[in-house]
């Protein structure tokens, strides 16, 4: 099956996946997980925010598996597209050997999780679990300024359909299968690991503005250059996050108008931090921000924040954490990447399983699991639902 996904979406200059939210890359793998759904005979659903459920049985308090199919830019094979197929081959393995589940078993597709598109992460889950208001999530602009409204109705999707369902009246676990994004299970020599917890993490936009001019004819002393506070906005942040132990990355920014030789009128740049925990999280932030302030100032120039995605810390629910940890004999481990796990993990019993990374990147092309592990993982999803169906 991953074989199958392997051209959809991959840039071939990079090697690097563009799969966003109703993109052309993300449609096909809509139309494949609907195809694979479809070829075991299970039934599709397609909620209002475009999260996709395909269904083993009927009824209540269903157990979800699956995670996402979109990506960052220029993503990994394995950063949710190991989650779904690892699902259905968990579902062809149990059926290979006669299992019958005493509840519905669910295989989910969440849209939209990177939030690569419309900026907001984990869009899908915090939809239909209502963190997310419906109309907040419509007025997002991709970076073509086309709202989330938009694209839905041109993929011929109504908007009015967006919102909180009652997916939670369905579903009373969730288990979500990831590739890990680092190298704790290299460290504990394990394939496979259960999660404890997400570190609290968030995007906030910050919008650096000053006076566009001649980049020759306008003395170093006159000028009200944006790009100045923006650069020493960004040392601050490494010596802030390496001092506190926390995480800060700059990994997107916007120039404007972004003439070579032109002083800028507005660098819009985006942060993600992350925190142990939200204390530290909001430090962290307060400090770069200060620091941001003081440098603008001195340049008389501006700076603005704007909270784009914020997301609390996880603690995953205990009591089922240490039940997988222990039939897979699998080591438990924290986490600093978000997931729609820790979205649902605020309202029903959810847990996820991580599949070891040898080099522990992600969020790249060179994201990588072997082939001896993926196995590992499907196999130990299999015992999971097993268990809990
Ligand atoms: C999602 O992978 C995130 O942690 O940003
Ligand atoms: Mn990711
Ligand atoms: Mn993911």
């Amino acid at each position: 099956m991953l074989a199958d996904l392997h051209d959809i979406g991959r840039d071939p200059a990079t090697g690097g996946y563009r799969r966003y939210a109703w993109n052309d890359a993300d449609m096909e793998l809509r139309e494949w997980f609907a195809g694979e759904a479809a070829a075991r005979g299970m039934e599709v659903f397609e909620d209002g925010n475009g999260n996709q459920f395909a269904w083993w049985g009927s009824g209540g308090d269903a157990l979800l598996i699956g995670s996402h199919l979109d990506s960052v830019p220029d993503g990994g094979a394995y950063d949710g597209p190991l989650g779904v197929v690892s699902s259905f081959a968990a579902v062809d393995r149990l059926r290979a050997d006669g299992f019958e589940p005493s509840r519905p078993i669910v295989i989910g597709n969440f849209a939209d999780e990177e939030g690569a598109r419309f900026g907001i992460a984990c869009a899908g889950s915090q939809l239909v679990t209502g963190a997310l208001a419906a109309d907040r999530a419509l007025a997002q602009k991709d970076r073509d300024g086309v709202t989330m409204a938009e694209v839905l109705r041109a993929r011929g999707r109504d908007p009015h359909a967006v919102g909180a369902t009652d997916l939670l009246d369905h579903v009373g676990t969730f288990v979500e299968l990831h590739v890990e994004q680092g190298r704790s299970l290299v460290h504990t020599g394990d394939a496979v690991g259960v999660a404890s917890a997400i570190w609290p993490h968030g995007r906030w936009r910050l919008d650096f503005c000053g006076e566009a001019n001649h980049a020759g004819a306008t003395v170093m002393e006159d000028r009200r250059d944006p790009m100045q506070a923006y650069a020493a906005t960004v040392l601050a942040s490494r010596r802030l996050a390496t001092d506190a132990g926390v995480r800060a990355t700059f990994g997107r920014l916007e120039v404007e108008p972004g003439g070579t030789n032109a002083i800028p009128s507005r660098v819009r740049a985006w942060l993600d931090a992350r925190a142990a925990d939200e204390g530290e999280l909001d430090r962290l932030v307060d400090n770069l921000v200060a620091a941001a302030q003081a440098a603008a100032e001195a340049d008389g120039t501006t700076v603005e924040l704007t909270p784009e995605s914020v997301s609390p810390a996880v603690e995953f629910d205990g009591p089922l954490r240490d039940r997988l940890a222990t039939l897979l004999d699998a080591p438990v481990l924290p986490t600093g990447a978000g997931h729609d796990a820790g979205v649902l993990s605020a309202h029903i019993p959810t847990a996820m399983l991580f599949v070891r990374n040898p080099t522990g990147i992600s969020h790249s092309p060179a994201e990588f699991a072997e082939e001896s592990d993926c196995d590992a993982g499907i196999t130990a999803l299999t015992s999971v639902v097993r268990e809990l169906a």
